[in-house]
């Protein structure tokens, strides 16, 4: 592993704090940055902070561009659990970001492999990512790149895990309501991001965790190929961190 910064928070709430003044910080050092987002719920709080510090003139979005990780497929964009609902929800509206600025794959697009194509050219256009927020799935995921016999480099539907659609029901009101197909990033252009924030919190994450970081590099794994990435920042609560070696 090339190097691994590790942000221990308290809690929860200590944690988002901490992932915050990473992302402030990237944008004070470079108020054009992309910044890649993820949605879920782990990035609720870290979003909170966000909005409040741009309430007290903290942090400052007017330059900044976003792509986002995913979206589910066959969700329109007002849709309440689609990852475009979210964003406007939980950050855009909250930020003085432009709206023209963001980017959220389109869950209706009429070709999917076309909407793949059109959103990696985005992400080409804009220059790569700088910063790439991820959170983790408990069976490995990054994005919505599910355990697999090769690391899906570039934009893809991706047919979500069982795991994944269990995980997530609890936004939906049945688990038949969950969508088994979404928009990802492949793990291509989340690799590419000069840094790469990972944010994890509870004891159901600890598992995931230790196996992404002193597991064996493997896509049945998808986060074990951030060992090979040279600057990830892992932004955790204790729980979420209890499994790794004391350092
Ligand atoms: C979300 C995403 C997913 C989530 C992961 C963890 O945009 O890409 O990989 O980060 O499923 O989800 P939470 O934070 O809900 O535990």
């Amino acid at each position: 592993m090339n190097k691994l910064r590790i942000y221990k928070g308290a809690d929860y709430n200590d944690m988002s704090r901490k992932a915050a003044a990473v992302i402030q910080a990237q944008l004070t050092v470079k108020p054009e940055s992309v910044l890649g987002l993820a949605t879920g719920s782990s990035p609720v709080g870290l979003y909170d902070v966000l909005a409040k510090m741009y309430k007290d003139g903290e942090v400052d979005f007017s330059c900044a561009k976003t792509v986002n990780l995913d979206e589910y497929l066959g969700l329109s964009p007002d849709n309440d659990q689609s990852y475009r609902y979210f964003m406007q929800k939980n950050l855009f509206s909250r930020v003085n970001i432009d709206i023209a600025n963001t980017y959220v794959p389109n869950g209706l697009a009429a070709d999917p492999d076309e909407e793949c194509a059109r959103y990696d050219d985005i992400i080409e256009k804009l220059g790569g990512v700088d910063l790439q927020l991820i959170g983790i799935g408990v069976n490995g995921h990054i994005g919505f790149n599910e355990p697999a016999d090769s690391f899906p480099v570039k934009t893809h539907v991706e047919a979500l895990a069982e795991k994944t659609i269990n995980v997530n029901k609890r936004f939906f009101k049945s688990v038949d309501d969950v969508p088994r197909k979404a928009f990802t990033m492949g793990i291509g252009a989340i690799m590419s991001a000069p840094v790469v924030l990972l944010i994890a919190s509870g004891k159901e994450k600890a598992q995931a965790l230790k196996e992404a970081f002193f597991g064996p590099v493997t896509p049945h794994f998808p986060a074990s190929v951030l060992q090979f990435h040279r600057n990830v920042i892992l932004a955790a609560d204790k729980e979420a961190l209890s499994l790794f070696p004391d350092r």
